[in-house]
């Protein structure tokens, strides 16, 4: 059977790294010969002090995987103090700022310079190599700076996404144990301020671990300030040499903490480690985006999440490119934003999430035909699955036909991409990420870990050990162990359902477990439930996915609430309130239906299963009832049915 391949005229280099022939070989060595494989990458891609001893040691089955054990190296070295000979003074980081009129161009030794500096600045606060900082900072450089200069001293990062709240940051610092704060007085989306500081100085009311508290001064705005804890960035900088010397690291020492939402309530520390996923990020920033000395690369991702984390940072640097960073929001100040920025700065590479695409592509074709977007070459979406009709747009009105789209499906705890297009080698398919990346073993199994056959839905596992996946979940190696290696003993558990076609293409179709993804933000619905049952009124909650056009999924909320309350839309908006408020904005219910019970197996068990159908509409077949014990709350429930 031949595969319907779409028509896009590939808009590839003479020198493109990967052609169809190259991964076929490659790809079977990798699975043939891991070992040498990657002892080979990892020699090309990155500077070690001393080489490891062991490319890779222990198992998914014992959950205790290490890469490049014996090796030293330091991040920082390998993002900075190699490229300076051949390219200090080429920009590094191109920033924009959420105002079109503000921008900066860093060059790798200025970054070089600032990041030194900030070391020292840590140290002088007593930083010590295994320290936990905390990084809650908007889209500006100062928070690769930050990152960087916490891998120059083998400080241990954990960067909180702007947007959380400063509860959700209150458990991110206890949890990670962080000893500083990095955050700036305001950050700045849309023109308007977003206070950072006063939700640190919120979160920080019950942290007594942290001591001192760095403020970039982002805006004019005046802001509260502790004496014998707060420090201005710009005042330290001042005060500290230019230079520091990068820290000896282990391969398997950890690089940084990112928190990601799992099936219960609490947020998981992914930890991943320092070799191992520098390796990861710079290969496949290099193969998958086919990056070319001095071309410019785009990625929107926030640093608050892993894309931004590996592709918005680590991956770019470590290859020498020019990366951009932008502080603001594509709808500002007009529906062209993204497009003039890629023609203001020659953007070559561009990736971002089917969200913000679908989003776009609703204002109409003229927003961007307005543009040129003569430099993109190619373009990239990830984080959620992208449906054909945007996947076509982006093509056609984006890309002009012109750029091969990578669709990368990878993970937080995976480090970097996992299943995806090569551009140039890979006839694409919409709607599919279609080929696994070199060293990378899917495989699509029922509920009994047996594997299904081609284009049947399953449960995507990974069977072999790749240098970028996590090394534990931070103060909870046993919820790592059952989390991921225990249902399917031997291999990676993803979360994800997908299938596989005939010619071995992927399509990812989403989570199998109670993790959501709204507008490409990762949310578990127990998060959400936890929040709601913070409410006084509030008796029981039970939140769903419901599909939505733009954000991909959207949250729906079934509320029950203590007998004497009665049902009012105001008291809908506090319970929205009360959410924004406990974890933040992204996790907002779009619909919230008033439910005098829920439907519940005998032995008290919420059926989910039951609500989901009802909330998107789809109950003509509800499946087995016999377990529920009152029907007719289900009746009830599909007649009181909020409208999406
Ligand atoms: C989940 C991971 C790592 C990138 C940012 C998200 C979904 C990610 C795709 C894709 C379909 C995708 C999966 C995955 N996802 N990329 N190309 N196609 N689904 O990282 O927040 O850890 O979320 O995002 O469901 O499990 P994350």
């Amino acid at each position: 059977m031949g595969k319907t391949t779409y028509p896009v005229q590939i808009n590839i280099l003479e020198s493109t790294l990967i052609c169809k022939h190259d991964y076929q070989q490659w790809y079977e060595q990798s699975l043939r010969a891991p070992d040498a494989f990657w002892a080979e990458q990892a020699e090309q891609y990155v500077s070690w002090f001393t080489p490891w001893q062991k490319v890779m040691s222990g198992s998914f089955a014992e959950a205790n995987v290490r890469w490049f054990e014996g090796g030293v190296l330091n991040v920082s070295y390998n993002c900075l103090d190699r490229h300076l000979a051949d390219r200090g003074n080429q920009t590094a980081i191109i920033w924009e700022g959420d105002d079109p009129a503000e921008s900066q161009h860093i060059t790798y030794q200025q970054l070089h310079e600032r990041v030194c500096r900030f070391a020292n600045v840590l140290k002088k606060y007593g930083i010590k190599k295994g320290d936990t900082i905390c990084i809650y900072l908007p889209m500006i450089p100062e928070a690769t700076i930050a990152m960087l200069a916490c891998a120059r001293i083998g400080a241990v990062h954990s960067v909180v996404f702007g947007g959380f709240s400063a509860q959700s940051l209150q458990t991110r610092i206890l949890d990670a144990e962080c000893r500083l704060v990095i955050t700036a007085n305001q950050g700045l989306r849309s023109g308007k301020a977003v206070a950072l500081k006063q939700n640190v100085d919120t979160a920080l009311r019950a942290c007594p671990d942290v001591g001192t508290v760095i403020v970039v001064e982002r805006t004019k705005q005046t802001v509260a300030w502790q004496e014998n804890r707060d420090v201005w960035y710009h005042e330290a900088m001042q005060t500290v040499a230019a230079d520091c010397e990068p820290e000896k690291m282990a391969a398997t020492d950890p690089l940084f903490i990112l928190y990601t939402s799992g099936s219960t309530g609490k947020p998981k520390g992914i930890v991943h480690g320092t070799g191992g996923y520098l390796v990861y990020a710079a290969m496949t920033h290099q193969l998958i985006f086919d990056y070319h000395p001095g071309e410019v690369f785009w990625c929107t991702a926030d640093v608050g999440w892993i894309t931004g984390h590996t592709y918005g940072v680590y991956g770019p640097l470590a290859n020498g490119a020019v990366t951009v960073m932008f502080e603001g929001v594509p709808s500002y100040p007009t529906m062209s934003r993204f497009w003039e920025i890629i023609d203001k700065y020659k953007v070559n590479i561009f990736y971002t999430a089917p969200t913000a695409i679908r989003a776009l592509r609703r204002e109409g074709d003229a927003w961007v035909t307005r543009t040129s977007r003569q430099s993109l070459r190619i373009l990239g979406t990830v984080g959620e699955p992208i449906n054909p009709e945007a996947w076509e747009w982006y093509d056609r009105v984006v890309g002009d036909r012109r750029c091969p789209i990578v669709d990368t499906w990878w993970q937080t705890e995976t480090g970097g991409i996992l299943i995806s297009p090569f551009p140039g080698a890979t006839p694409l398919q919409p709607g599919f990420a279609s080929w696994p990346f070199f060293g990378i073993q899917p495989q699509i199994i029922d509920d009994k870990n047996q594997p299904v056959a081609a284009n049947t839905m399953g449960r995507l596992v990974i069977k072999q050990p790749w240098p970028g996946i996590m090394q534990t979940i931070y103060g909870d190696h046993q919820r790592f162990v059952d989390s991921y290696f225990k249902e399917v003993p031997g291999c990676y558990l993803t979360g994800d359902q997908a299938l596989c076609d005939v010619d071995g293409y992927y399509l990812i179709e989403g989570r199998s477990d109670d993790v959501i993804k709204v507008s490409g933000h990762r949310i578990g619905t127990q998060e959400i439930e936890s929040a709601l049952l913070l409410h006084h009124d509030v008796s029981e909650a039970a939140v769903v996915a419901v599909a939505d056009d733009i954000k991909g999924q959207n949250i729906y909320a079934f509320v029950t609430l203590k007998c004497d309350i009665t049902p009012t839309d105001a008291l809908k908006q506090e319970l929205i309130q009360t959410v924004r408020q406990n974890i933040g904005p992204i996790a907002s219910p779009g619909y919230i239906q008033w439910a005098e019970g829920l439907p519940k197996t005998r032995s008290g068990k919420i059926m989910r299963r039951i609500l989901r159908k009802i909330a998107n509409n789809d109950t003509a077949e509800l499946g087995d009832l016999s377990t529920l014990a009152d029907p007719e709350v289900v009746q009830r429930l599909i007649r009181e049915k909020v409208s999406l």
